[in-house]
């Protein structure tokens, strides 16, 4: 597995790739890497001669400084997962040369990133949207994978793919659950085992019940701090704040 920092090491191979008609599958992550983003690169590496990762904690999709520290970095761990999962290349971009432009040049989507997470993280995805049209410039590869627990996310970039032309194809995967069925995310690194175990009430309750209105008040009577319920695209997703930790999920109705 080649791990690489600048970015022209990267295009470099890149190339070389091109010239021998072989196909790229990106996985673009923030890293704390789990089950759920090895499902993705198991996905690419099914459907490309070769599979690549970035590893990026992409500052200005945060929306504050606290949120930005307090996300779980894991990079030893990372790469070995990587190198046995049988990623070719790696790519750990520091943040000078992602933002040489200092956010200078922005995507901003003014109607579906306002709703749901977008309601509630302003220019949350002002910031997912700019770095991945970079790290897709970058990566320029045939497939790019994404999981549907961020499905907000996913619908965006798939929108914003066509909106600029761009070659690559956006592909979804599954959501990745415990075996309690709480969705697998690089946060619930920071739940306490005891609400780890209370968090997979989340799908239980996207499942059972009836209303929005029912998941709402079911999840509060729990001590979940609900953001928002809502059936919106055939699916019914969920945020809600459990010790700290923001957790989001969404099943199909
Ligand atoms: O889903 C993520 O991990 C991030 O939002 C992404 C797509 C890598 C952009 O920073």
């Amino acid at each position: 597995m080649k791990t690489f920092e600048r970015l022209s090491d990267w295009v470099s191979l890149r190339q070389e790739l091109k010239q021998h008609n072989r196909t790229i599958g990106f996985v673009p992550t923030m890293g704390a890497l789990h089950e759920g983003h090895i499902s993705l690169v198991n996905q690419a590496k099914k459907e490309n001669d070769f599979t690549f990762v970035s590893i990026f904690v992409n500052p200005t999709q945060f929306n504050s400084k606290e949120d930005l520290e307090k996300y779980p970095r894991s990079i030893t761990e990372d790469i070995s997962l990587l190198n046995a999962a049988g990623v070719d290349a790696i790519l750990l971009p520091n943040e000078n040369e992602i933002y040489e432009d200092n956010f200078r040049f922005k995507i901003t989507e003014n109607k579906f990133s306002k709703i749901l997470c977008g309601a509630y993280r302003p220019d949350h995805f002002d910031g997912v949207l700019t770095v991945v049209m970079k790290l897709l410039g970058i990566a320029q590869a045939d497939r790019c994978y994404m999981g549907e627990k961020d499905f907000q996310q996913y619908l965006l970039i798939k929108d914003m793919r066509e909106s600029f032309f761009l070659k690559t194809k956006i592909i979804s995967c599954p959501t990745i659950r415990e075996s309690s069925g709480l969705a697998m995310s690089s946060r619930n690194e920071r739940l306490s085992t005891e609400n780890k175990v209370k968090a997979a009430i989340i799908y239980k309750y996207l499942h059972e019940k009836k209303t929005v209105a029912d998941v709402r008040q079911s999840l509060e009577d729990s001590g979940f701090k609900v953001e928002y319920v809502e059936e919106i695209y055939g699916r019914r997703f969920v945020a809600a704040w459990l010790e700290n930790v923001r957790l989001i999920d969404n099943v199909k109705i």
